[in-house]
Formats: structure tokens, sequence, C-alpha cells
């Protein structure tokens, strides 16, 4: 135990506290799932102007922490604003995902600006500060940005793709090319993540949803090494920063992940074993998962049963539930009802 306990759940846990019902939020907790925000979401139009709009990033992040008072609110944005704030082309199709103008050579690259435009994720900042007058004192609110090689992989390619082919071609034919990159993409991931700080988040995640596709030494180069710049900078300009990584899809090398940086909790995949996690990494770091998603979906007994699994899984050390990815858009507001009830009457 580091510090006094602060009054919000999720930030003891950070701090390295272990609770006796562990403190709850979900992945994609705003979102299709919520008839309100299908609502709010045909209101403003496209999805960047729910983004960017303020008022309306505002009470997309609020809407699910009135419906289950989870125990942290995440900032309602999307990683790929800052591909946006760096000159690139987004948009979001309805149904087919997102669509950026594709960063086919090197020359593309070094044309990046230095620094993400500060204008445009100006309403970003404003949104954090609305949310944090509304929140209750024990509600954490949570910032977030891509990790650079996941947020690559979409500039890149231009779209989302099953096996991020076109990101792993170029790692492979442009090494030096994707070096000047992920330096980009660290650098404007530094100023994202202070400012959200400054404007009031009491933690962030780095989500790093395409690192489960690179073999073990591109791991260390394209995941480990970029994001412990990011936590080591941000750090530097926001002493006790809070920070939990998300490595989905690491796998073994997660033990490498935790090992090289100093994350104050990481996020664990719901594939992820739990005998591993008891052996390969220190007993005080605090982890974060892993219910399946399709547990969610499926409900029922099922449900209860997984739920009750992850508890005990994790139990004995510093713990935030939580899904092993995103919520699924069609899964049923009754089974997330469930599993809150299901957490919060268990004494661990
Ligand atoms: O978690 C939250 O509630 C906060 C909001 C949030 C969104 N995207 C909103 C969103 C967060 C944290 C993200 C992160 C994100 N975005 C990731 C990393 C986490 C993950 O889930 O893997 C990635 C890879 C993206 C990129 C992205 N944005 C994709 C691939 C898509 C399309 C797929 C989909 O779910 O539609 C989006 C769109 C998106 N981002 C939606 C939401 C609610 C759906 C858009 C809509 O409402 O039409």
């Amino acid at each position: 135990m580091n510090h006094a306990p602060t009054g919000k759940p999720l930030l003891d846990v950070l701090s390295g506290h272990r609770m006796a019902v562990p403190p709850l939020w979900l992945m994609r907790q705003a979102g299709r799932y919520l008839p309100e925000y299908r609502e709010l979401r045909v209101r403003a139009g496209s999805f960047l102007d729910l983004c960017f709009t303020p008022a309306f990033a505002a009470e997309a992040t609020l809407q699910p922490i009135r419906r289950f008072r989870f125990d942290a609110a995440i900032l309602f944005s999307d990683i790929l604003v800052v591909p946006y704030a760096l000159g690139r082309r987004v948009s979001f199709e309805a149904g087919e995902g997102p669509r950026l103008d594709p960063l086919e050579d090197a020359r593309e690259v070094d044309r990046l600006p230095e620094q993400p435009d500060p204008r445009a994720l100006e309403p970003v900042y404003q949104a954090i500060r609305l949310v944090k007058k509304e929140l209750e004192p024990c509600t954490a609110l949570l910032g977030f940005c891509g990790a650079p090689w996941t947020v690559a992989t979409y500039m890149i390619a231009g779209r989302g793709t099953a096996d991020q082919a076109p990101a792993r071609l170029f790692a492979y034919r442009k090494p030096e090319a994707l070096t000047r990159l992920i330096d980009r993409l660290v650098s404007a991931s530094v100023q994202y993540l202070v400012q959200q700080f400054r404007a009031g988040v009491d933690a962030v995640q780095i989500f790093d949803t395409w690192a489960g596709v690179l073999p073990s030494a591109q791991f260390a180069a394209w995941c480990i090494a970029p994001v412990r710049r990011i936590v080591a900078e941000v750090r530097r300009q926001v002493p006790e920063a809070k920070i939990i990584g998300f490595p989905r899809g690491a796998g073994t090398s997660l033990a490498a992940f935790v090992n090289n940086v100093p994350v104050d909790a990481v996020g664990l995949d719901w594939s992820v074993d739990a005998a591993f996690v008891r052996d390969a990494l220190p007993s005080s770091l605090a982890v974060q998962g892993n219910l399946d998603p399709l547990v969610l979906l499926a409900g029922g007994a099922a449900l209860d049963r997984a739920v009750d699994t992850v508890l005990a899984n994790f139990s004995g050390r510093p713990f935030i539930f939580n899904l092993g990815h995103g919520i699924l858009p069609e899964t049923p507001i009754a089974h997330v009802e469930q599993m809150v009830g299901r957490v919060r009457q268990q004494k661990c």
C-alpha cells in the first residue's frame, strides 16, 4: 500500500491497494448497446461531431455512469482523433468502421507535422472539464489514447483490417519510416495525455489493441519501447500520473511488457491465463480485466459462473473488474445489470 485512500476506489487500486469489492468499469461502456447513446449519436450527426462537441462528448461519457454507477467514467472520444489532429482525413462510416487516407510511403510520414494541432483537440479537454463537474467524488475519470503501434495500423491501412497486414508489411519493408511514424505518435500521445491530465482526468489507459499480432522482437520494438517512452515522458510532466497499459493479445509477452513499462496496472484480455498471471506478473501489480465480452452477451448462468471465476482468479491482488475487450453493441442491458450486481455482492 503506497498511499492513503483517495475516496476513489479505482485510484486506490492503481496505488496498490486491494479492495474487498473490486472497482468496476467496462471498455467501450459508452456506445451502441445503450439506447440513449444511439439517440445522441443521431442528434450529433457524424461520429467526429459527437467526439468534438464538448457537451455531446460529456453526455456520452456520463450515460453509462447514470445507469450503472461504474467506478470510472471513460472520456468519450476515439483513438483516431490523434491522426485527425495530425492532419489526416478521418471518417467513420456507419457499419463499416473508420476510414483514413492511407499513409503509403516514407515521404508522407515526413510530411506529418511535429505536433498535433492543439486547436483540434481542445474540445476533448473541454469535455473533460464538463464531465469532471458532474461526477460524484467516488467516480474516477479516465482519459486514454491509442498506443503508437495500434494507431499506426489504422494510419497505414486507412481502415481496420483483420490481420493488420498493411502495417506489418510496412514494418518489414520500411522500418526507418515506421520508426519515424512511431516517434511522431509518441510525442503526439505525450502531449495529448498531459493535456488530458491538466484538464482533470485521474488516470489514463493506453490501448494497444493490435499488440498481439507482433512477433516478440517486434513487440519489443513497436509496443514496449514506444509505450515506455510515453509513460516516462508523461510522468516527467505530470509526476505520479496513473497509467494503465493494455497490450491486447500479448500472451506470455505480458511479462516482458510489465518488466519494461512501469504502468500502475495492466489490462488483461480474456484469453490470459490466471495461473500465468500469478506466476509471471509481480503480485503487487494491479491487473484489470478480463471477462469475455461474449459471455456478457450470452448472459444467464454462464455469465454468473464467468464473473465468479474472474473474481476468484484475481481477488488476491490489486484488481479492477472489466471486460477483456470492449462491450459488444448487441449486449442486453439486463446482462450488464446482472454482472454489476454479481461483482458488487461478492466479498473477495
Ligand atoms: O470506452 C468508451 O466508452 C470510450 C470511448 C471509446 C471509443 N473508442 C468510442 C467509439 C474508446 C476508448 C475507443 C477506443 C478505440 N477506438 C480503440 C481501442 C479500443 C478497442 O476497442 O480496441 C480502437 C481500436 C478504436 C478505433 C475505432 N473506433 C474502431 C475500429 C471503430 C469502429 C468499430 C466500432 O465499434 O464501430 C470506432 C468507432 C467507435 N469508437 C464507436 C464508439 C462508440 C462506434 C461508432 C458509432 O457510434 O457509430
